[in-house]
């Protein structure tokens, strides 16, 4: 019954051409679009924020959104990106430890899916007492903040734990993941599959997303 999702990201992506590169890649088999907020504090990066994802919703009325919120404050933006039209709010789990349970259900009241997200440093007792209030885990395979590093391997004992006591679980994996990672998050138990610049600088998109698919579910 768990479905295997992919969900490009399109970090990597060129940017002036969100909504074509974002078309492109649903058109080719994505599931969803994993969008990567950052804010330049929780990461040393800045990418864009609910303006932009608004402007994206408008051309792009029907796909699963998810917002994977690499900042600070997550609670601040949990309005802006349910007006926006995300599905579902990822956020970190790291800055605000002491309002976890706040934070899982203002994103419900907002009407999105709840999505926790743990850095590679962040072990999986940091989000056990959470999880039957979120919809999603996200463990991190890289550091947050860019694409196109290397896939952190020894991530998949987090991802194995998660799978071993949560069946239904969606568990996701980001950071790395493209055709030669694949296998160790689908043996691990992953089911939904973040991927940037495999899948974006691929010159097949379309074959690149069905042969990771294809490696979950087998
Ligand atoms: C990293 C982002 C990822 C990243 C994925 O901070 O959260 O979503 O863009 O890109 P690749 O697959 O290239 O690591
Ligand atoms: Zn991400």
């Amino acid at each position: 019954i768990l479905k295997c999702k992919i969900g490009p990201s399109v970090l990597n992506a060129d940017l002036s051409q969100l909504y074509i590169e974002s078309q492109k890649l649903l058109d080719n088999g994505a599931d969803y679009l994993h969008l990567d907020v950052m804010d330049g504090q929780f990461v040393p990066n800045l990418s864009f924020g609910h303006p932009v994802v608004k402007c994206l919703r408008t051309k792009i009325p029907n796909a699963f959104f998810e917002t994977h919120m690499m900042v600070q404050d997550p609670e601040k933006w949990i309005e802006p990106m349910a007006d926006a039209g995300v599905d579902q709010y990822t956020f970190h789990i790291e800055p605000v430890l002491v309002n976890v349970l706040k934070v899982c259900r203002k994103i419900k009241e907002a009407g999105m899916k709840v999505g926790i997200a743990l850095k590679p440093d962040t072990g999986i007792e940091a989000v056990r007492q959470y999880i039957d209030h979120a919809d999603l885990i996200l463990v991190m395979t890289v550091e947050p903040g860019f694409g196109g590093q290397s896939f952190m391997a020894n991530m998949m004992p987090k991802v194995q734990w998660l799978r071993k006591n949560y069946p239904l679980l969606d568990i996701e994996v980001d950071g790395g993941v493209g055709l030669n990672t694949i296998n160790a998050c689908a043996e691990a138990g992953a089911n939904m599959i973040v991927s940037g610049t495999a899948i974006i600088s691929s010159g097949d998109q379309r074959a690149v997303i069905a042969s990771l698919r294809e490696t979950v579910e087998s």
